[in-house]
């Protein structure tokens, strides 16, 4: 068992706005962990300049921050409970990233699945912030020697990364313990929803059809039309688990029922078994425009009063900066910097 106190880290790029996917993976298990264990929620601003959006319009990337922000904030993440801050405000993150770029190896980057995906054919073109990415991601985690990071399912294996760069300057070090292990926490019905115009496909937000996702920002008519037109096959719902086999759509759209409902998958199979989508998809647009649309109205709220926004960002900053500057201080004696 490891020594280190229970510490909750996790964070999402401002890149165009978030959707169900970022809330059911991630934001909805987030909220429900502040009550459990101390945790920081991070706009990982950083992180967004590895691509085009965010490295070349620095006035979106400033808008794009703040309504991340609010975004956690509408979604139930409470500054007064949780330590919310932007990422680039606590520049401990850019020192331990340094040294963990020296700690991580090629060979660990090279296995990367999301870096493969992201840069297809042309990898040479992406910058090199894109491709050290996972270890700007250890960095941000192990400065505040967080142990449990909640995120979805295509965070696995960055994660697996931050476990192997602790182990590494552990052992190279020979400080055994002085990093936690970081544990993933993916958990619930929605840890990989996917697009609403192609099952096998993930929601996200660089897909060209906005049919493809529901955006934490749509309006009711919006978001039951998109759920409306989201694609499935001629039969009705199956009865069983075993009858989602083949039909990627229908599995999502089920498992998005779950995690909306906060209810176990098997209940909801059992609830619609044999109905028609039409009459799913009816009662899946309903419950989505409850979950989602008091967010949005939030959101607006909160957007309305910028300054507010950047005010709760630098104080999170703060108690962040707080944290993170001991455990510097330690990393930089122990690689043998004079301070
Ligand atoms: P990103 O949009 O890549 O910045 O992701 C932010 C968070 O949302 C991470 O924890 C992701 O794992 C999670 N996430 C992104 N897309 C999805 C998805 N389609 N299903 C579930 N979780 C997701
Ligand atoms: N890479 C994550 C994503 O794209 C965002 C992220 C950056 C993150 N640093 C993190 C998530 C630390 C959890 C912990 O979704």
């Amino acid at each position: 068992m490891s020594a280190h106190p229970k510490l909750v880290f996790s964070g999402m790029q401002p890149t165009n706005v978030l959707h169900l996917g970022n809330y059911l993976g991630a934001l909805k298990n987030w909220v429900k962990l502040q009550d459990e264990m101390a945790c920081l929620y991070c706009v990982v601003d950083m992180h967004a300049m590895t691509q085009d959006t965010g490295y070349r319009h620095p006035r979106e990337l400033e808008a794009a921050t703040r309504e991340v922000t609010a975004a956690y904030i509408a979604s139930g993440v409470d500054p007064k409970k949780s330590i919310l801050f932007n990422q680039s405000q606590v520049r401990e993150h850019a020192e331990l990233a340094w040294i963990f770029n020296c700690v991580g190896r090629l060979g660990w980057l090279d296995r990367m699945t999301q870096f493969k995906e992201k840069t297809g054919k042309h990898k040479e073109r992406a910058s090199v912030g894109l491709y050290t990415y996972p270890l700007l991601m250890a960095a941000d985690i192990l400065v505040y020697k967080a142990t449990h990071v909640p995120v979805g399912e295509d965070q696995r294996q960055h994660l697996e990364l931050s476990r192997d760069v602790a182990q590494k300057f552990n052992k190279d070090y020979e400080v055994a313990d002085f990093f936690p292990l970081p544990e993933p926490v993916i958990i619930g019905a929605g840890t990989r929803v996917m697009s609403l115009r192609d099952g096998t496909k993930k929601m996200s937000k660089s897909d060209e059809s906005d049919y493809s996702r529901i955006n934490l920002t749509d309006d009711a008519d919006t978001i039951a039309q998109k759920i409306r037109k989201a694609r499935t096959d001629p039969n009705p719902l199956p009865e069983s688990d075993k009858g989602f086999e083949g039909r990627a759509e229908a599995d999502n759209l089920v498992n998005i029922y779950a995690a909306l409902s906060d209810r176990p998958r098997e209940a909801v199979i059992a609830q619609f078994a044999g109905c028609q989508f039409s009459q799913f998809k009816s009662e899946l647009a309903d419950l989505a425009v409850a979950r989602l649309t008091p967010i949005a109205a939030e959101m607006r709220r909160l957007l309305a009063d910028p300054a507010e926004i950047d005010r709760i960002l630098a104080s999170g900053a703060d108690k962040a900066r707080a944290i993170a500057t001991p455990v510097m201080a330690e990393v930089k004696r122990l690689v043998g910097f004079v301070t």
